[in-house]
């Protein structure tokens, strides 16, 4: 049976499968109750920030025949709630389970003291820091399309944490690589890519948006060959493990975006339509890898060759 098993810096996974975030909110979402946690290689948390929000206003989700827009507008607790009341029993819990923690702010301040909290909480193997969600007024993708702000805050936030650093990239820009670049620069330990697509979705009848804060961010199969583009567009660019992500479905997604230079994958919406989407995956992908004689997933990586 071929191998599956992958390593990244603060990351020893069992497979090459995680959890988008926001999929499984603090580890307590409705798809997350449905998942046997033990048989997953990690869980990534949905984004938290310093003080609680309250996200924006319904709907905050409109599917799509082959994806999903979502303004859920960072929806969280706080993070000294998200410690105590989910982090610290999900590591009692689950000791050995890898736990990535995900880092939001409206400043490079908040970011810095989210992502210190969570670090100094000893319960986080790694940390994602979000600059890239489209469904806020401040922060988000207000950093993350800057190269100047990706820089400036990666080493910032590097600086007060003592756990590996995944800075999540935007798709909304003209040229990923320079994010990437900049982010790798200010020695962050690996990228996660992509986040959402800046989308808007229209009821004709009402002549309204269809979400509540009336533009959203697009994740599902519709965004996936420009996710596998953009993996394969920052694969050229940094030697930094990445996670890639978007509209990930089947065994044969996860091993394209491997082949584009992905080390490991994030399944998101794919959720909605089936909640064991992530077991189901580690079973398939052996069989494939067996397949296309392939004895170690590693030996994919960035493997994509291009037509002359
Ligand atoms: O709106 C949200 O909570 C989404 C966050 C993200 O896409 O990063």
């Amino acid at each position: 049976m071929a191998k599956i098993a992958v390593d990244l810096p603060g990351l020893r996974l069992k497979n090459p499968l995680l959890p988008a975030s926001g999929t499984f909110g603090f580890g307590d979402g409705p798809i997350a109750t449905q998942v046997p946690f033990a048989e997953l290689s990690g869980i990534v948390l949905k984004t938290c920030t310093l003080d609680s929000r309250r996200g924006n206003p319904q709907p905050q989700i409109y599917q799509l025949p082959d994806g999903c827009l979502n303004s859920v507008g960072l929806t969280n607790p706080e993070v000294a709630a998200v410690i105590d009341q989910h982090l610290k029993p999900l590591r009692r819990k689950y000791p050995a389970l890898p736990l990535i923690a995900s880092v939001g702010g409206s400043s490079l301040a908040e970011y810095q003291a989210v992502a210190r909290q969570l670090s100094d909480s000893g319960c986080v193997d790694a940390l994602e820091l979000n600059i890239s969600c489209p469904n806020v007024a401040a922060g988000g993708l207000h950093f993350g399309t800057d190269p100047e702000a990706v820089y400036q805050l990666t080493r910032a936030v590097k600086a007060v944490i003592d756990v590996p650093l995944y800075v999540k990239l935007t798709p909304n820009v003209t040229d990923i690589r320079v994010i990437a670049k900049a982010a790798a620069s200010a020695g962050c330990d690996g990228l996660t890519l992509i986040n959402t697509l800046q989308g808007l979705a229209i009821d004709v009848m009402r002549q309204r948006p269809r979400l509540g804060n009336n533009v959203g961010g697009l994740s599902g199969p519709a965004i996936k060959p420009i996710a596998l583009r953009l993996v394969h567009e920052v694969y050229t660019v940094t030697t930094l493990p990445i996670i890639g992500l978007g509209g990930i479905e089947t065994a044969e997604d996860v091993v394209a975006f491997m082949l584009a230079g992905a080390s490991a994958v994030g399944v998101g919406s794919a959720h909605f339509h089936d909640p064991l989407i992530l077991p189901h995956l580690a079973q398939a992908l052996p069989q494939l890898l067996d397949q296309m004689g392939v004895a170690d997933i590693k030996n994919l990586v960035g493997q994509l060759r291009f037509n002359d």
